[in-house]
């Protein structure tokens, strides 16, 4: 892929690594590229940070034919450059676009623009511990036009953002908040998709979380409003007597990157994981006779976030004294070693820019 360069005038100052919090710094470029029926993709720029022009008619803003991805970059005590997975973002990427009938973006395109910016963008890869360069690629609909149909031009973009901890908890258990009025997802809806849609939707019950003093929502079928899928920006797994229980991956959860990885390396360590349809009222049961042994969520942003509290129709339940369990923690420090290269990649995992 042919990519066009614009230096920019100015390069930003770097911003403190101890204090970056989550998605509140842009590096100073960006990179764009356009699809059109008649052109295909065309138009690769890595350009200066800055704002686009959309045309007010622009389809996004009408429909939100819209799909995004994260992924983070990794920078080694040698210095190595290191992605996470970025095949299989693309392959999600690819799947989002289908279901929103969007143009697909060939996967080794995806995973090429990713690491022309980073390779250029190095230089704002924080090093401290906890912190990384998350990566934004994103594409949404630019033919002008008010009707619904899809769009018959796109655009690619990525951004990039130094972040620290996606919670202002940090590593430490969060408060997870049961949902039982919103939804977010049904069987043939977009559930399995990474879509604006999808976050603008859940929104409402984000905020009634955190009125009540909690972190996130932990997400109930759409149907019945009895099983258990995910929280607000991460997959949910909790131990219930040494067995990990997840809800399954068939068209309402997020296929998450994490959750996989995670899923590989419990199974490589002997435990038993279990891909199935939990009841709230099981896993509620269970954290009463203490059974729960240990729960946490899973996600690029959140990487392993412990959970010390759900609450649900008023009653609460603390895990594991509310403290980061032993498999948890073996979990994040596995996972986190391997992407930032101090731990042996078995699995063949990190992809070197
Ligand atoms: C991620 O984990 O990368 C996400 O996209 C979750 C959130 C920041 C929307």
């Amino acid at each position: 892929m042919e990519v066009k360069f614009i230096p920019t005038e100015q390069l930003k100052e770097k911003p403190d690594e101890n204090a970056l919090g989550f998605g509140n710094y842009f590096t100073d470029y960006m990179f764009t590229m356009d699809w059109t029926k008649e052109k295909g993709w065309h138009n690769a720029v890595i350009e200066p940070y800055g704002s686009i022009q959309l045309d007010p008619a622009s389809m996004v803003l009408h429909y939100a034919q819209e799909t995004f991805e994260g992924l983070k970059a990794y920078k080694t005590k040698e210095g190595k450059v290191l992605l996470f997975r970025p095949d299989m973002n693309a392959k999600r990427f690819a799947n989002s676009n289908r279901r929103l009938c969007m143009e697909v973006l060939p996967e080794e395109m995806f995973v090429d623009a990713i690491a022309t910016l980073v390779s250029r963008e190095k230089e704002w890869i924080p090093t401290i511990e906890g912190t990384s360069l998350y990566i934004r690629p994103f594409m949404f609909a630019t033919e002008s036009a008010v009707g619904v149909h899809p769009s018959n031009a796109y655009k690619f973009m990525i951004v990039l953002s130094p972040v620290g901890a996606y919670y202002p908890e940090g590593v430490n258990p969060v408060k997870i908040y049961v949902e039982d009025e919103y939804v977010r997802a049904t069987k043939g809806g977009t559930g399995f998709a990474k879509c604006g849609g999808n976050y603008a939707a859940s929104i409402a019950a984000q905020v009634k979380a955190e009125k009540l003093g909690y972190t996130q929502v932990l997400w109930l079928d759409g149907v019945e409003r009895k099983y258990v899928e995910e929280v607000g920006t991460m997959n949910a797994m909790f131990i219930i007597d040494r067995k990990i229980i997840t809800a399954p991956c068939d068209g309402t959860v997020l296929p998450g990157v994490t959750r996989d990885s995670v899923i590989q390396l419990l199974k490589s360590w002997g435990y038993v994981v279990e891909e199935r349809p939990l009841a709230i009222d099981e896993l509620m049961e269970a954290g009463r006779n203490k059974t729960l042994q240990e729960a946490f969520g899973t996600g690029t942003a959140a990487v392993i976030s412990p959970i010390g509290e759900l609450s649900y129709k008023g009653e609460s339940i603390i895990i594991n004294d509310f403290q980061t369990g032993e498999i948890t923690q073996r979990l994040y420090d596995t996972l986190t070693g391997i992407q930032w290269g101090k731990l042996e990649d078995s699995f063949h995992w990190t992809y070197e820019v």
